[in-house]
């Protein structure tokens, strides 16, 4: 079946679908974007994620092009024209095309939006919840506010293939502290020995996932200790379990970092049953 995307107001053929040149995303990474998970053809979590567009828009003063609403309908409808049942839909606002000049454009200047979707692989997601994956550590140079969903994820892009090039599936970031921040493009979280659930807070130094958000709803409505702090890589190693949140992946478990074995080396207790109950607190629509 053949792609379409969304450029600017319109559906186009997957080929036909392009942008400027001078487009600020292309030159300056000066762009934000969202992923949303797909599933049984329908959204999820798309108001909050609409919600953390919209923030990210306002902290770098890029005009929010459209009501919240019709990006809504655009996302739908570009999902309903790919026929996706289980996968991604993308978006992404750049500030619009300029002549190259770091300077924000005069305010006559559009933003670009683009909207594009993927079927994923369901069993293939399964499979790899079911064995986990492993992870590496790798020190994070990125900039001081990670919270703003942007294009500019080329520390994201290194630490990917730096854990791809040994062995691993992705990376864990950690900070001067040996604090773990988060995943190349995940949160991480760690079960403790004694049980307890801990993920970093959610101030600039980590993107705050949506999938990380429904998760301590879940945690919350299971009675589950849970602890928002810092956690050291150390104590990553040392954990009983560890996992990773995200749209695309929603909890996946991590069984080995740096090539340590985490818990007994498999998917752990919590992290299977976050991943089982997850849909149930997260809205479709
Ligand atoms: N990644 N941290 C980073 C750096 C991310 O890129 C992502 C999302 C997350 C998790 O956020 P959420 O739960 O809202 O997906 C955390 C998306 C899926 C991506 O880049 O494909």
């Amino acid at each position: 079946m053949s792609r379409i995307a969304y450029v600017n107001g319109r559906y186009f053929a997957w080929r036909d679908a392009k942008v400027h040149v001078e487009d600020r995303g292309f030159q300056f990474a000066d762009s934000v974007y969202e992923v949303c998970e797909v599933r049984g053809g329908r959204l999820i979590d798309a108001r909050r994620h609409l919600e953390r567009l919209i923030r990210s828009l306002d902290a770098l003063a890029i005009r929010m092009p459209m009501p919240a609403a019709a990006l809504g309908v655009v996302l739908r409808e570009v999902v309903a024209r790919n026929r996706i049942d289980y996968g991604i839909v993308y978006l992404q606002i750049s500030r619009g095309v300029a002549r190259r000049d770091p300077a924000f454009p005069a305010d006559s200047v559009t933003p670009t939006v683009v909207v594009t979707a993927r079927p994923l692989n369901r069993a293939r997601n399964a499979a790899l919840a079911e064995t986990g994956i492993a992870v590496i550590s790798v020190p994070d140079n990125r900039w001081g506010r990670v919270d703003i969903k942007t294009t500019g994820l080329l520390p994201n892009v290194l630490a990917r293939q730096a854990g791809l090039d040994r062995g691993a599936r992705d990376a864990w970031f950690i900070d001067q502290d040996d604090a773990v921040t988060e995943g190349a493009s995940s949160n991480a979280w760690i079960v403790t020995a004694d049980g307890v659930l801990v993920t970093r807070p959610a101030d600039h130094a980590i993107l705050r996932g949506i999938t990380r958000t429904v998760v301590l709803d879940v945690v919350k409505a299971q009675g589950l200790a849970v602890e928002e702090r810092r956690f050291t890589l150390d104590e990553a190693y040392r954990a009983r379990e560890a996992f990773a949140t995200s749209a695309s992946q929603i909890v996946m478990p991590v069984v080995k970092i740096d090539g340590r074995v985490i818990g007994d080396g498999r998917p752990g207790a919590v992290a299977r049953a976050l991943r089982r109950e997850f849909h149930r607190h997260a809205e479709a629509g």
